[in-house]
C-alpha cells in the first residue's frame, strides 16, 4: 500500500546547450511530505538510475538557503510557491497529494541552459568582478568595529547583503533585468563608509557589465522583489538609480 504522496512531475529535459528540450512526465509514488523538493528530485534520480536512465541535472550545494545554487521554476514560480523560500528549503507538504508539478530552468538570455535544470549564471560573477568589491585598505575587524555607522545604514546594508545571487529576480522579470541583484550588491557595499570611496566607479562599472551581459532594463514591475527568496527590497533599485544619476553627472 502506498504511504506517501503521489506527484505527477513534468520536468524540462535538455541534453546540452544546443539541444532541443522538452517537458518529460514522471509519476512519483511514496513521496514523503516531509522531504524537501530537492530530496524528491534525488529520489526520482535514484529511481531513474535504477532503470538505467539519465538522472536529471540540477544545481545544488548548501541545501539550506545560503548558496543560491538551487535555481529552478516550480509551477511557473522561481523557487516554487512559498514566499521567501529557496527550492532547497521548500517541502513537499507545500503541495497537494496528487499535484502536477512543472519544473523548468531559469529562462533568460544571460543565463544559457547547460543541461536540464542547470543554467550558466557566470554573468553574475562577471558583474561582481566589474565592481562588487572593496579594494581600499579597510584594516582588520577591530578597525571596522571602531568606525561609527548610523544604525539605519548598517541595517539596510545588512539586509542587502542577504542576496544569495540565485537569479530568481532575473527569472521573474519580464525584461530579464538583474537590477535587484546588482542594486543589492551596490547597497551592501556602498552604504558603509569603507565602500563609499569607490562608490561612483562601482555603480557605473557594474551597470555597464549588467547591460553587456544581456540583462534587460528595469521597468519597475516589482516581480523581482515578490519572487526573491531573501525578500530583497526594490528600494535598493531606487537607491541605485539615484546613485547612478549622481555618478553620471560627476563623470561628465
Ligand atoms: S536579489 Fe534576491 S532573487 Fe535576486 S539574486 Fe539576490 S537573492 Fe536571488
Ligand atoms: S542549495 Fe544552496 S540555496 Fe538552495
Amino acid at each position: 500500500m502506498s504511504k506517501g504522496m503521489h506527484i505527477s512531475l513534468r520536468v524540462w529535459r535538455q541534453s546540452g546547450p544546443e539541444a532541443a528540450g522538452d517537458l518529460v512526465n514522471y509519476e512519483m509514488d511514496d513521496v514523503s511530505p516531509d522531504s524537501s523538493f530537492l530530496e524528491m528530485i534525488d529520489l526520482l534520480n535514484e529511481r531513474l538510475e535504477k532503470k538505467g536512465e539519465e538522472p536529471i541535472a540540477f544545481d545544488h550545494d548548501c541545501r539550506e538557503g545560503i548558496c543560491g545554487m538551487c535555481s529552478m521554476f516550480i509551477n511557473g514560480q522561481p523557487h516554487g510557491p512559498e514566499r521567501g523560500t529557496t527550492a532547497c528549503q521548500l517541502h513537499m507538504r507545500s503541495f497537494e497529494d496528487g499535484a502536477v508539478i512543472v519544473v523548468e530552468p531559469w529562462r533568460a538570455r544571460a543565463f544559457p541552459i547547460i543541461k536540464d535544470l542547470v543554467t550558466d549564471r557566470s554573468s553574475f560573477d562577471r558583474i561582481i568582478e566589474s565592481g562588487g568589491f572593496i579594494s581600499v585598505k579597510t584594516g582588520n575587524a577591530p578597525d571596522a568595529n571602531a568606525m561609527p555607522i548610523p544604525k539605519a545604514d548598517a541595517e539596510k546594508a545588512f539586509d542587502a547583503a542577504a542576496c544569495i545571487g540565485c537569479g530568481a529576480c532575473v527569472a521573474a522579470c519580464k525584461n530579464a533585468s538583474a537590477m535587484l541583484f546588482l542594486s543589492a550588491k551596490v547597497s551592501h557595499l556602498g552604504l558603509l563608509p569603507q565602500g563609499k570611496v569607490e562608490g561612483d566607479r562601482r555603480v557605473l562599472n557594474m551597470l555597464e557589465a549588467h547591460d553587456r551581459e544581456g540583462f534587460g532594463a528595469c521597468t519597475n514591475t516589482g516581480a523581482c522583489e515578490a519572487e526573491c527568496p531573501k525578500e530583497i527590497s526594490v528600494e535598493n533599485i531606487a537607491r541605485l538609480n539615484r546613485h547612478w544619476l549622481k555618478a553620471n553627472l560627476l563623470s561628465d
